[in-house]
C-alpha cells in the first residue's frame, strides 16, 4: 500500500466511526488516503477526524474547494489506485448501481476507471430487501468489489448488516493494490489442527492455530493466485478472495486434497495433522466413570507423503518443527515426503512454533541450499515464502 493513493469514501451510517481505524492503518502502512465523506456521514462523525488523521482535506460538498487540494471530482477520480466505499449506505450502493451522481463521493465513484471496494453496513432488513441486493448483483457484474456485511451486534439488534472489520477491509484493499504476480495460479494450501473423535464430545488435536497456513493463503491471494484453504479448526477469520474448506479430521483433509490437489500447481502443507485417531470413535458420548478408558489409536495416512507420490510439475512446500540438527532432519523429511522447499522451525526458542505469533525458520531446498532467517512475523515470513516459491516456478 505504500505510496498508494487511496480515496476512502464514508457514508451515513453508525459504522462511520470504524473508517477512522481503516484510516489509520492505512496511513501506517504509507497510503496517501485522502476523506471524501458524505453530508449524512459528518451527522456521525466529525470532518476534522478524518482530516488530522490523513493529514489532508476532506472532500464532502461537491462544489466546495478546500485550500490546497484540486478537489474536483474527476481530478480526485483520476489519482486514486484505490477507492474504498466504507461504511457503505444502502443510498451509496444504490446510487452508484443506477448512475446517480448527485453529491461528491458518488461523482468520483462515477468517474473513477480504478477498483472500487464497498463494505456496506445497515440493518439486516434494509441489506435483505430486493432493491439492496439488486444493487449488489449489479454492481458485482459491473466489476465492483464488496466485502461483508458480517453477522452479528448491529446498531438495532442483531442479525446480518455489520461492516466487516477494518483489518478484513483493510487486508482487502492490500489485496487489490498488490502486484499480482501469481496471477490465476491455482495453489492448495492447509491449515491448522486436526480433531480426531474419541466420542461425541471429546477428540484429539494439537495447538495449531492455523496463522502461518492463513498468512500463506492470504499472501498468495493478494499476488493473485486462486487460493483454496483446506482448514481444520481454527479461529482465524476467512482470508479475503480464498476459497476455504472447513474440515475437521485428517481423513476429511485427505478427502478435500484429493478433490483439489489435481491441476494446482503450488501445494503448501502447513496444517499439522494428528499423526494418529481414535481407532473406533464413539456416537455418543462415553459415560464418565471411575474404571480407566483405553483407546487404541491408529496411525493416520501421511497427507505429504501421499500428494508427494503424484505430483508432476506441482511446487510441494511443507513444514518441519524440529527441535535439533534442523537442517539435517527437515532436509530428510524433504526426500521422503518429494518436497521442493522445506521450512524448519526451532520449536525449542519461545517465538517460534505452535501458536507464536513469529517464528525463527530456515528455507531449505531440495538442492540443499539453505537461507537461515531472523525472527519474525508469520505473515513476513509468508511473502518469504511466496517469493521463494515464484523463483522455482520461474
Ligand atoms: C441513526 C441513523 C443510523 C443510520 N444508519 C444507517 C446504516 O447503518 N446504513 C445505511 O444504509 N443507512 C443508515 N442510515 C440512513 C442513512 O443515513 C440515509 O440513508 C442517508 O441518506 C445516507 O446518505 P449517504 O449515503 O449520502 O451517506 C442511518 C440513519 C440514521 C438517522
Amino acid at each position: 500500500m505504500k505510496d498508494k493513493t487511496v480515496i476512502l469514501g464514508v457514508t451515513g451510517g453508525i459504522a462511520a466511526y470504524k473508517a477512522v481505524d481503516l484510516l489509520r492503518m492505512m496511513k501506517r502502512a504509507g497510503a496517501n488516503v485522502k476523506v471524501v465523506m458524505t453530508e449524512a456521514a459528518a451527522r456521525f462523525v466529525g470532518e476534522i477526524t478524518f482530516r488530522v488523521l490523513s493529514g489532508n482535506p476532506v472532500g464532502m460538498g461537491l462544489f466546495d474547494s478546500p485550500e490546497g487540494w484540486d478537489v474536483n471530482h474527476v481530478a480526485l477520480a483520476q489519482e486514486a489506485d484505490l477507492i474504498i466505499v466504507a461504511p457503505a449506505t444502502a443510498n451509496v450502493i444504490g446510487k452508484a448501481a443506477n448512475g446517480l451522481a448527485d453529491d461528491l463521493l458518488s461523482c468520483v465513484i462515477m468517474a473513477s476507471r480504478r477498483s472500487v471496494l464497498f463494505a456496506p453496513a445497515m440493518n439486516s432488513g434494509m441489506y435483505e430487501s430486493d432493491a439492496v441486493q439488486a444493487n449488489i448483483e449489479t454492481l458485482k457484474s459491473r466489476g465492483f468489489h464488496f466485502i461483508g456485511p458480517g453477522t452479528g451486534d448491529l446498531a438495532c439488534g442483531q442479525g446480518v448488516g455489520r461492516m466487516e472489520e477494518p483489518g478484513i477491509i483493510f487486508e482487502a484493499a492490500a489485496g487489490l493494490l498488490s502486484c499480482k504476480t501469481l496471477d490465476g495460479v491455482p495453489v492448495v494450501i492447509t491449515a491448522g489442527p486436526t480433531r480426531e473423535k474419541i466420542d461425541a464430545v471429546r477428540f484429539i488435536s494439537n495447538p495449531s492455530t492455523g496463522r502461518m497456513g492463513y498468512a500463506a493463503a492470504r499472501e498468495a491471494a493478494r499476488r493473485g493466485a486462486c487460493v483454496t484453504l483446506i482448514s481444520g479448526p481454527s479461529d482465524l477469520s476467512d482470508p479475503f478472495g480464498v476459497k476455504i474448506i472447513r474440515v475437521q479430521s485428517a481423513l476429511d483433509m485427505q478427502k478435500a486434497l484429493d478433490e483439489n490437489l489435481p491441476g494446482s500447481k503450488i501445494f503448501i502443507s502447513a496444517a499439522a495433522v494428528s499423526d494418529f485417531r481414535p481407532s473406533e470413535p464413539e456416537d455418543y458420548k462415553i459415560k464418565k466413570s471411575d474404571a480407566s478408558l483405553n483407546v487404541e489409536l491408529v496411525p493416520n495416512p501421511d497427507l505429504l507423503a501421499l500428494a508427494g507420490k503424484n505430483k508432476g510439475g506441482r511446487i510441494h512446500v511443507g513444514f518441519a518443527a524440529e527441535t535439533e540438527d534442523m537442517k539435517e532432519n527437515a532436509l530428510k523429511k524433504l526426500g521422503e515426503k518429494n518436497l521442493d522447499m522445506i521450512v524448519a522451525n526451532d520449536i525449542r526458542s519461545e517465538d517460534s512454533g505452535f501458536g507464536t505469533e513469529t517464528d525463527r525458520a530456515m528455507i531449505i531446498l531440495s538442492d540443499g541450499t539453505a537461507e537461515d532467517l531472523p525472527v519474525m512475523k508469520k505473515e513476513e515470513l509468508a511473502g518469504i515464502i511466496l517469493d521463494r516459491v515464484e523463483k522455482l516456478l520461474k
